[in-house]
């Protein structure tokens, strides 16, 4: 099966899960959109009350956030690929169980296989934790590191809704979003590898290199 016709055949399948008791209460799958050739996706935690409503992932005020912070770096959202771990809206937006993750896990495995970004940018610590679970947001956001299945690099950073309540982290957010292009040019190079082996920053001697 093509890329495309996979891709499409996931969210088919995710548009009518019923394999946890998130479905019962959501009005819409969300099951992600976006370039699905792009060589970076973004990956948040769990659908919110917009996102509920329009079967659409990012498009509150997260979402408008995330969408100006790509701006930031010369992307539109439609040139990225957007998803979530968890494909429908806890109620209440409560955090996502253990048992809720590992029932949806399927979905975003395959959808992540068929487009094989170059760069992953999890957003917040539920969607880092689901690529490596030792991960601490505090110390690990804007470091580049290795899935645990080794497969991905990942470029964990703050929530978009982290960064709408505290402004500190909005400042935090937007310093690891200026640090992308230069990531995904070390991963051209064949040097993400490497950097995610190390302390997963640039520092300024490999800086220097471009
Ligand atoms: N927060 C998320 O983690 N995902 C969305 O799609 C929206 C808000």
């Amino acid at each position: 099966m093509n890329k495309k016709a996979l891709l499409a055949q996931v969210e088919k399948n995710v548009l009518t899960c019923r394999k946890c008791r998130l479905c019962e209460h959501a009005k819409n799958a969300v099951p992600g959109e976006g370039n699905i050739d792009s060589e970076i996706v973004f990956i948040g935690e769990a659908p919110g009350r917009t996102e509920d409503e329009t079967g659409r992932p990012f498009v509150g005020r997260a979402g408008k956030l995330l969408e100006n912070l790509l701006a930031e770096i010369g992307y539109k959202r439609e040139d990225v690929w957007i998803g979530n771990i968890i494909k429908h809206r806890p109620p209440e937006n409560r955090d996502p169980l253990p048992d809720e993750i590992a029932a949806c896990q399927p979905y975003l495995k395959v959808q992540l296989e068929a487009i094989a970004p170059k760069l992953i940018i999890t957003l917040g610590r539920f969607a880092m934790n689901y690529f490596y679970t030792d991960g601490k947001i505090t110390r690990d956001h804007g470091t580049l590191r290795k899935s645990s299945d080794g497969k991905y690099l990942i470029f964990p950073v703050y929530h978009p809704a982290a960064a709408l309540r505290n402004p500190d982290f909005g400042a935090v957010l937007k310093n690891d979003f200026l640090k992308i292009p230069e990531m995904l040019q070390f991963i051209s190079k064949g040097e993400g590898d490497k950097m995610a082996e190390g302390d997963g920053k640039a520092d300024e001697g490999q800086l220097g290199l471009f």
